[in-house]
């Protein structure tokens, strides 16, 4: 990494300018496109041209070079599961950017949660050793989370915790400002993966509307095109999680990624999660299927999520390390204790009472639904209608469509 100080021609005063703007090597200065440094106040159109190829020529970027000299120096870091890190052709990877999009409960969260453990371990045992920003949009950051899988993985938990650099983020220029902050803790803390999860869930929120869609892309694109560029910079990788939004085509209903184009193309690796069959409350079996990648088939596997991060199978093993207690979180045993009477017990009917608050469902269709493992709105709006409909006697896809409507409808309220 070469300093600005290194550029031909740069002062003080400007080296300052560009530091405060988030530009602190003259790798990031060569790589950030003109209109972006022009647009930083008291440099000036010309000096940034004049800058920006002074960076391009002390780092040899002015001239093509043969093929046999590219600089492939990509890192794996595992996910902790063999069989994710198999498709994805050796783990998570450094220098490019990470999309994994899917429904709620997939297992966006914990694969962001795992990584910034494994990430950590030596490249013997499968990281990078290195440390994590972490930008939580959505306040589901859990530190417990993290020490349970510190210690499966054999690392102190306390130490783990401190090499996660965690900022909770409120609105979308606030996402922008961290990214850009991300990038010095890469030059100063010798950062190597930038979370964001989630990328689109503040944007989403703030612009809403077709009026608002030109606006939220230009911010989006910014977005993406500085990650891509610290990606590259400081062969650091970046795991963007995306939430999904249900697409009607005729019939037939499909979950997309949101964020458009922009997203689509800006992430090398774009990864799916699914849950498995109707709901997720009743495994923790997930499915990762690679959607799009540079240079990986259209593989899909099986994985699994566990109180200690993403592993091949549910039962994982937290070794014991005296003096470093804490709590385990007792959520999951205590849904499996109740569910053991699944029809009477006080939850499900509660969950009963919100289904049956959706217009055109009876309590009949709302304990079919429930015997159909659908069990709450949020998991009737993303089942598939037609699934639904061939499965629950009286109920025809344009029905429950309706009642998805209906559903959608009483969620935004
Ligand atoms: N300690 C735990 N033990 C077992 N399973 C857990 C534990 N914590 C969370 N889970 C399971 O993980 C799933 C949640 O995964 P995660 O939070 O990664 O989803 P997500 O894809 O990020 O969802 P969202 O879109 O809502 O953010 C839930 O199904 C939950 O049951
Ligand atoms: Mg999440």
């Amino acid at each position: 990494m070469a300093d600005l100080s290194q550029i031909k021609g740069i002062n003080a005063r400007q080296i300052k300018l560009l530091q405060d703007n988030g530009i602190s090597t003259a790798e990031a200065l060569a790589m950030s496109p003109g209109s972006i440094v022009s647009d930083i106040d008291g440099l000036g159109d010309k000096t940034a041209k004049k800058l920006i190829w002074n960076a391009r020529n002390a780092l040899g970027m002015t001239d093509f070079i043969q093929a046999k000299d590219i600089d492939e120096n990509v890192e794996f870091m595992t996910t902790g599961s063999s069989e994710l890190n198999k498709i994805l052709g050796g783990g998570f990877q450094t220098g490019k950017l990470t999309e994994v999009y899917g429904p709620f409960k997939s297992g966006k969260t914990a694969l962001a949660h795992t990584i910034s453990v494994t990430s950590q371990l030596s490249v013997k045992n499968g990281g990078l050793n290195t440390s994590v920003a972490y930008i939580d949009t959505e306040n589901t950051f859990s530190k417990e989370k993290i020490k349970r899988i510190a210690k499966r993985f054999g690392l102190n938990p306390n130490e783990t915790l401190s090499r996660i650099y965690h900022a909770r983020i409120y609105s979308s220029d606030h996402q922008s400002q961290m990214i850009q902050k991300a990038e010095t803790l890469c030059k100063t803390r010798g950062v190597r993966l930038i979370i964001i999860d989630s990328l689109m869930a503040l944007l989403r929120a703030e612009y809403v509307g077709i009026s608002k869609l030109a606006p939220r892309q230009a911010l989006l694109n910014n977005i993406i095109h500085t990650l891509s560029r610290i990606a590259e910079t400081y062969n650091c990788a970046v795991l963007l999680t995306n939430q999904v939004a249900v697409k009607m085509m005729g019939m037939f209903s499909t979950n997309d990624a949101i964020g458009g184009n922009i997203v689509a193309h800006g992430c090398h690796f774009r990864i799916m999660f699914k849950t498995k069959g109707f709901s997720s409350n009743n495994s923790l079996k997930r499915r990762a299927v690679i959607v799009d990648a540079p240079d990986l088939p259209p593989e899909e596997c099986e994985f699994f999520i566990t109180s200690a991060g993403i592993a091949d199978t549910d039962k994982v093993e937290i070794p014991e390390s005296p003096g470093l207690e804490f709590e385990v979180e007792t959520l999951y045993e205590e849904k499996d204790e109740t569910s053991s009477d699944v029809n009477n017990d006080s939850e499900s009917v509660s969950k009963q009472v919100s289904l049956v608050s959706v217009k055109g469902i009876g309590k009949g269709t709302a304990e079919g639904l429930h015997a159909l493992g659908i069990s709450s709105i949020d998991e009737l709006v993303v089942a598939d209608p037609g699934d639904l409909s061939a499965k629950l006697s009286g109920a025809s896809t344009s029905k429950v469509l309706e009642w998805q409507k209906n559903a959608k409808g009483l969620l935004k309220t």
